[in-house]
C-alpha cells in the first residue's frame, strides 16, 4: 500500500518534471505569436517603412491563386506578390511576356479572397504600362479595382519615370523593381547576373534614388551582387526586398513554386528549396493510382 503511494507520487513529480518545461514553452509560443500579431494585424506600406527603420527584415513570397495565398497569409508572410512569374510557373511559358491584364486580375482577385493581414503586391504585365503613361494608369486602376489588390509593381527606372508618376499620383502604391528585370529579357538575353560592371552598377543606384524620390514604396534588386544590393538598401529610406541581391537587403522574396520544389528545372544560386514537393506530390499521386487499379479506393468507409 504505502509503496504504492511512493510510486503514485514518484510518477507525478516525473509528470509535472516533464510536462510544466513543455506547457511553459507551450504558453510561451503562444504568446509570442499573439505579440506578433498584434505588433502588426495588417501590413501597410507604412508598417513596412516601419519595419525598415526597426531593421525588421520583411518575408515576401508569390502567390497566384487563392488556397496558397490564404497559407501564406495564415503562415504569417508579410508581401504577398501576385507576380507575373504566374506566366512561367501557372501558365508554362517561357518567359513572362506573354501573361495578359486580364490573367493578372483574375490571379489578384483570387489572392485577394484569401488574404487578410499581408499586403498584395500585383505585377503590371509587360506592355501595360512601358509606352504610355495615361495607359500606365488605366492599366493600374483596372487591377486596383477590379481585384482589389493593395499596390502595383513595375519593373525599371528612369525609363518609365512618367507612368510611375501618374499611377501614384492617382493614390495608387507602387513597388519598383531593378537589376534582373524579366520583362526585358530580350534585351539582356541571358537570365546571368546584372550590374556587375561599374556603368550598369551606377544607373541602378540612379534608378533606385529616382524611385525612391518619386514616392515608391518600396523596391525589389533582382539578381545583382550582394555588395551593391547592400549598398542600395545602405542609401534608401525605403526598404530594398532582394532575390539574389544578398543578405543586406530589407528583406527577400522568392518565387513560391521554386522555394517550394514543384518547378525544378530552374535552380540559380540564390534559390534556397525549402521541400522537394514535386515528389511528394508524385508519390500521392502513384499511391492514389495504385488504390484506383486495386479497387483498394474507395473502401467500406468511403462510401454511402
Ligand atoms: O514575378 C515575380 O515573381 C517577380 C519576383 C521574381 C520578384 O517579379
Amino acid at each position: 500500500m504505502v509503496r504504492n503511494r511512493c510510486i503514485s507520487v514518484k510518477m507525478k513529480r516525473a509528470l509535472i518534471h516533464f510536462f510544466l518545461p513543455l506547457l511553459q514553452i507551450c504558453v510561451q509560443l503562444n504568446t509570442l505569436q499573439m505579440e506578433k500579431e498584434q505588433k502588426y494585424p495588417k501590413i501597410t506600406t507604412h508598417v513596412l517603412q516601419e519595419m525598415k527603420l526597426k531593421k525588421e527584415k520583411i518575408a515576401m513570397l508569390t502567390a497566384y491563386d487563392y488556397s496558397m495565398a490564404r497559407i501564406l497569409d495564415q503562415s504569417g508572410i508579410d508581401i504577398i506578390l501576385v507576380g507575373d512569374s504566374a506566366s512561367n510557373v501557372m501558365s508554362g511559358h517561357k518567359t513572362t511576356l506573354p501573361i495578359t491584364l486580364n490573367d493578372m486580375i483574375y490571379h489578384a482577385s483570387s489572392v485577394m479572397r484569401a488574404v487578410k493581414r499581408a499586403l498584395v503586391v500585383v505585377d503590371l504585365p509587360f506592355g501595360t504600362y512601358q509606352g504610355d503613361s495615361k495607359v500606365a494608369l488605366q492599366s493600374a486602376i483596372r487591377i486596383m479595382k477590379e481585384s482589389g489588390a493593395n499596390a502595383v509593381k513595375m519593373e525599371g527606372g528612369e525609363e518609365i519615370l512618367d507612368s510611375i508618376q501618374r499611377i501614384l499620383s492617382a493614390g495608387i502604391p507602387v513597388m519598383g523593381h531593378l537589376g534582373l528585370t524579366p520583362q526585358s529579357i530580350h534585351k539582356f538575353g541571358t537570365y546571368v547576373v546584372r550590374a556587375t560592371d561599374d556603368d550598369e552598377a551606377r544607373k541602378l543606384v540612379e534608378d533606385a534614388h529616382v524611385l525612391e524620390n518619386a514616392g515608391c514604396f518600396g523596391i525589389i534588386l533582382e539578381k545583382i551582387p550582394a555588395a551593391l544590393g547592400a549598398e542600395v538598401a545602405k542609401q534608401l529610406k525605403i526598404p530594398a526586398i532582394g532575390i539574389g541581391a544578398g543578405h543586406e537587403v530589407d528583406g527577400q522574396v522568392l518565387v513560391l513554386h521554386d522555394m517550394l520544389g514543384i518547378t525544378q528545372e530552374f535552380s540559380p544560386r540564390f534559390l534556397r528549396r525549402y521541400h522537394n514537393l514535386s515528389e511528394e506530390i508524385k508519390g500521392s499521386v502513384q499511391s492514389y493510382i495504385r488504390d484506383v487499379k486495386n479497387v483498394d479506393f474507395p473502401n467500406e468507409r468511403e462510401q454511402y
